[in-house]
């Protein structure tokens, strides 16, 4: 009867069910540890989480540095997260430091969002399952609800044509997910 249960139970949109397991956390701490690469950060300095989830992002933030943290997300877990749809651009306000992590995949436009970061934002880290593992079949992507499936080169293209630079690259081959620190026009001429 259990098994016959889980068998049968709706996964939860956005592969949410699986937002507790390793490769979830890894990720976020991974993407964590970017941050001690911006240049002349202050602290508390202010973090957007977008598809903040479960706001694991802001526990491991919160271990290692002082931050105003703001957290935005289409179905929020927790009062304290604001309802948005990355659909309809991005919060008017990115703080020092965005989030965008297992958020990218969802979105019918990325390059969008690149190109609004370029003149909102400071520093963006985001993350990205890119095609270069050859990994994804047509019907796996379509499991997972992903929208795009875009390469590295692909993905590098349309940050760097929005006016992003890339600061640094870091490809997790275990888990297939590729992170990226970028900034901005506005952090560029804050520095
Ligand atoms: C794969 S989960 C990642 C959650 C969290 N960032 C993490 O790493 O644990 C994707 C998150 O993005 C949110 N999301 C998906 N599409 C969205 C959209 N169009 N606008 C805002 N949030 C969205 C989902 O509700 C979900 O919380």
């Amino acid at each position: 009867m259990i098994k016959l249960q889980s068998l049968f139970r709706r996964r939860r949109p956005f592969n949410l069910s699986d937002q507790r397991a390793e490769p979830w956390l890894r990720r976020a701490e991974d993407a964590v540890s970017l941050v001690d690469l911006i240049p002349d950060l202050a602290q508390p300095f202010r973090a957007v989480d977008l598809g903040a989830g479960d706001k694991k992002l802001s526990r491991i933030l919160t271990g290692k540095y002082k931050i105003e943290y703001t957290g935005y997300d289409k179905f929020p877990q927790s009062d304290d997260i604001v309802v948005w749809n990355a659909d309809l651009g991005l919060p008017p306000d990115l703080g020092d430091v965005t989030f965008a992590l297992g958020l990218i995949e969802y979105l019918a436009a990325p390059r969008s969002l690149f190109q609004e970061a370029v003149s909102t934002g400071r520093y963006l880290i985001f993350s990205y399952v890119t095609s270069d593992s050859g990994l994804y079949s047509a019907n796996r992507l379509e499991q997972l609800g992903w929208k795009t499936h875009h390469s590295i080169s692909e993905i590098e293209n349309m940050v760097t044509s929005a006016g992003l630079k890339i600061i640094k690259r870091r490809d997790n081959a275990d888990d297939n997910y590729s992170l990226w620190l970028v900034s901005s026009v506005s952090s560029l001429s804050h520095s």
